[in-house]
């Protein structure tokens, strides 16, 4: 006893010496910048110039004085702003070892802790891989013409007979629709429109301070939360006997999920994941979506030429088909333009402006050290504007992606990348192009007022929600 006490005597300044060394060697080498003043940091400019659409501007100023490493302190949290091509590889080839995915706390505790987005290893790509398994391009292509059906239902109620619409909420009805029908398999109804109700309030609570008060937007939030995870059971169980009873497998995300078996034949995915996961899907799946179909009409608005180009490459393939017949994947392959158009949408707007990951120990970039346990923050369109990777990079040229091979890798990165690169890519691109293959053939269309500008909240949103004057065209 006495023997371990002296030996701790002699022992304990030692390690306090190790620890005031490590300290100031990490102060040493911290990256450069300010945590700004205690809890609010750099909070509240960032968020104003996110409102104010400077944010890309606010990050570049940030570059400019400090390099493509800079501490900062966001949300009361310190972080390290990285961005440029090695910082993006440096986020996206992590094993996970030395980073972990991090969320807001509102969205941790809406969600809950089974979602792909707290996940990690293991665990991770065991729910990651059951995902891909319904949202990956072999499986996408039988919902082709169910997706179909959900765009031409969309345009007959709310666009034909109409002289103006606005696209922004319309394009979001039309998203929440789709993955209503594809990936919930939940009719059109009283169950549908609850569901709608709920993740508005759902979606209005992620971004919020996550302080549970009666009428704040973070309290409906849970609330909304507690009845969707409630809605969502009462499906599971529902889709659970259609399945004893011999019902296919691939009628919907949820179906699909339900079927996945491990190799002691039990549910590869418990309720718990599943419930959590079809939500994350819908919260990570519905805006961001609708977003880049919106803009994509107010360039097609803007841009006569490319409007030309999109609208020539879809007669075709509506010339190519017997009237009325639903479109099939082999029609979505040969959009390769209009493709182009999007993915320059997303170049020069992208509708993820960056995320977060938190160092699980101190990581070495650029000659700095990122200590364990603070953010790192990694931004879009610092690589997307970097005119030594895109030349003219405030020209929208849908020309740059003829040849995506000549991009640099992690230089694109609307989808992120890495182990964490969205599932939903397929998805995304499927509803983008049959969506815009209508409008264009059903419609012509002009914006109400010349303000091209737009705010993040956080997705980037055109102002007034993008009125437009729509004229149908005469059906041949
Ligand atoms: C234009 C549309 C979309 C864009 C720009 C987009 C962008 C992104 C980005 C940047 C990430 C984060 C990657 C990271 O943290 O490294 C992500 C993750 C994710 N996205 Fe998407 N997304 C889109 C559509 C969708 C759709 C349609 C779905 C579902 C059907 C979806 C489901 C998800 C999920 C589940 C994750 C989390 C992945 C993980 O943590 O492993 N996304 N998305």
């Amino acid at each position: 006893m006495n023997i371990l006490f002296l030996l701790s005597l002699f022992l304990f300044p030692i390690f306090y010496l190790l620890i005031i060394r490590r300290r100031r060697l990490l102060l040493k080498r911290l990256p450069p910048g300010s945590l700004g003043i205690p809890v609010i940091g750099q909070s509240l400019g960032f968020l104003w110039a996110m409102r104010a659409n400077t944010a890309e501007k606010w990050f570049a100023e940030r570059a400019k004085r400090y390099g493509p490493i800079s501490k900062m302190s966001l949300f009361g949290k310190p972080t390290v702003f990285i961005h440029g091509q090695a910082a993006n590889k440096l986020v996206f080839s992590s094993d996970g070892s030395n980073m972990s995915n991090h969320q807001t706390e509102s969205m941790k505790r809406i969600l809950g802790d089974r979602s792909l987005v707290e996940l990690s290893g293991e665990e991770h790509m065991r729910v990651r891989k059951a995902l891909a398994s319904f949202l990956k391009a072999d499986s996408l292509k039988i919902y082709v013409g169910k997706m179909d059906e959900e765009i031409r239902l969309h345009l007959l109620m709310h666009w034909q007979g109409k002289q103006k619409v606005t696209v922004l909420p319309l394009m979001k009805t039309l998203t929440f629709n789709i993955i209503c029908s594809l990936l919930f398999g939940v009719e059109r109804g009283a169950r549908r429109d609850s569901l709608i109700q709920y993740f508005q309030h759902i979606m209005a609570g992620v971004w919020s301070f996550p302080v549970n008060l009666p009428f704040t937007r973070f309290n409906r939030s849970l609330k909304a939360s507690a009845e969707i995870q409630r809605i969502l059971k009462q499906l599971i169980s529902e889709k659970r006997i259609e399945l004893e009873n011999g019902a296919s497998s691939h009628q919907d995300l949820i179906t699909c999920l339900l079927s996945i078996r491990g190799e002691d034949d039990q549910e590869l995915m418990s309720e718990d994941e599943i419930v959590q996961n079809v939500m994350l899907i819908m919260i990570g799946g519905y805006d961001t979506s609708s977003v880049l179909i919106t803009f994509i009409i107010q360039i097609l608005a803007n841009d006569p030429n490319i409007h030309a180009a999109v609208l020539t490459e879809q007669e075709e393939i509506k010339k190519s088909k017997p009237s009325g017949e639903l479109l099939k994947w082999e029609d979505l392959a040969k959009m390769k333009y209009t493709w182009r158009v999007a993915m320059e949408i997303l170049r020069t707007i992208p509708p993820t402006f960056g995320g977060f990951r938190k160092a699980l120990e101190d990581i070495e970039f650029e000659g700095y050290i990122i200590p364990k346990g603070w953010q790192i923050f990694w931004v879009t369109s610092m690589t997307h504007l970097d005119d030594t990777i895109f030349p003219e990079p405030s020209k929208f040229d849908p020309a740059r992606f003829e040849s995506p091979e000549s991009i640099p890798p992690y230089c694109y990165i609307p989808f992120g990348g890495g182990a964490r690169i969205c599932p939903g890519y397929e998805f995304a691109k499927m509803e983008t192009l049959a969506t815009i293959h209508y409008l264009v053939t059903q419609f012509t269309w002009q914006l109400c007022c010349k303000d091209n500008g737009y705010q993040r909240h956080p997705l980037p949103e055109p102002n007034q929600g993008l009125p437009i004057e729509i004229i149908p065209k005469e059906v041949v």
